[in-house]
């Protein structure tokens, strides 16, 4: 297969570990091990014993049970754990798609949820989501009009990233109306789920539409990329069955520490979620403050759900992220690397030091004469 560069990931490669201050952010504040093992007695001891063997090539039954928990109906025998989420989109994209089927896909997004289907050789069509007065917006009605007879799968990403857009419980119904009624597979990336700002829960995809995959992860909402732990959830025993013999092509099995953690962050999982949003939530208030001080310069779209948000700066958003980076250390994600046009770019709500990063934004434009 040939695959077109990953846009995101090779600006996050150039400039993630040498940029001083991250103000782009996808996932939320992390923790180091000796942390993450003092939230429970004896932790730290049995992580000692914990056996170096290969794992399950479905994750292991404990982590499956504290996955499945998180759904209203499915079991552990429905959760297929892989080595993050990206190893699950191109598992699931090979496994569903064939050269000349159609898929949907929301835009703007993570690239891998197209851009694995382009390379399988199927032709695309973007649901786009809308800047609007205050903020982004999903037309459904829209998505309907994007089916073909050989459309075969719908990619939609909720919390979305970059925008922050959520779908709504009752776009949720639409969506899986609308699949079922045309016999074509959802797949649902909803890696950024449980940092929702008004407490509602939504339902995930898989619970929702028996032909439905929903993608999970440790790396987003729980702050614990490092652990490369990720899945997929669905009812769909068919396609259970492709993406884990799948597997056996990619990574096999899961790492058994990363397995052993992710199970026991899961068992603490609403106190991880909440000390993440509580965090968002306080950086929310400072983006509130700051971008309306410099209406003139930006247009504010406050995130809906979740840790990131896409701004849109009145200036060449290019020119804007390098020289804010060169000034400052400060590094923004400009739109270019989603294919966005518009001088949009990313900015990261969940970590501790956003609000350095914003003095040192407001900083660069009291220099520059813009703030
Ligand atoms: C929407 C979306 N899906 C999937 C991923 C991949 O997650 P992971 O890095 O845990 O594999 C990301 C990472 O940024 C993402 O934003």
């Amino acid at each position: 297969m040939k695959i077109a560069d990953f846009k995101l990931e090779v600006f996050f490669n150039q400039y993630e570990f040498s940029a001083p201050h991250l103000l782009a952010q996808s996932d939320c504040e992390s923790m180091t091990v000796r942390e993450l093992l003092a939230l429970e007695e004896g932790a730290a001891e049995k992580f000692q014993e914990c056996w170096l063997g290969y794992t399950e090539v479905e994750g292991g039954l404990a982590l499956r049970r504290e996955i499945a928990g998180l759904y209203e109906s499915l079991g552990p025998e429905d959760i297929l754990v892989h080595v993050g989420a990206q190893e699950a989109i191109f598992a699931d994209m090979n496994v569903v798609l064939e050269p000349g089927d159609h898929v949907i896909c929301q835009f703007p997004t993570y690239q891998s949820l197209y851009e694995v289907a382009r390379a399988i050789g199927c032709s695309l069509s973007r649901w786009e989501l809308r800047q609007g007065e205050g903020g982004w917006q999903a037309d459904v009605d829209e998505l309907a009009g994007l089916i073909r007879p050989e459309t075969r799968l719908i990619i939609v990403n909720s919390p979305n990233n970059p925008t922050g857009y959520e779908l709504n419980a009752e776009e949720r119904q639409v969506i899986v109306e609308i699949a079922r009624k045309a016999g074509i597979a959802v797949f649902s990336d909803e890696v950024y789920k449980g940092l929702a700002y008004t407490g509602e829960r939504l339902p995930w995809f898989a619970d929702l539409y028996e032909n439905a995959v929903s993608l999970g992860v440790m790396s987003k909402a729980y702050g614990l990329a490092g652990l490369r732990v990720g899945w997929v959830a669905t009812r769909n025993r068919e396609l259970y069955e492709k993406m884990a013999r799948f597997k056996h092509y990619l990574t096999i099995c899961g790492s058994a520490p990363s397995e052993f953690l992710a199970t026991l962050a899961l068992r603490h999982g609403p106190s991880l979620l909440a000390r993440n949003l509580e965090i968002i939530q306080a950086n929310l208030e400072e983006s509130d403050r700051f971008f309306a001080q410099h209406a003139p310069l930006f247009q504010y779209n406050r995130p809906l759900a979740g840790p990131i948000a896409f701004h849109r700066v009145n200036a060449p958003v290019e020119d804007f992220c390098s020289d804010l980076r060169k000034a400052k250390g400060v590094l923004l994600l400009p739109g270019s690397v989603y294919d966005y046009p518009g001088n949009y770019f990313r900015m990261g709500y969940g970590r501790r030091d956003f609000r350095t990063c914003l003095g040192l934004l407001q900083e660069y434009l009291a220099e520059r004469g813009l703030g």
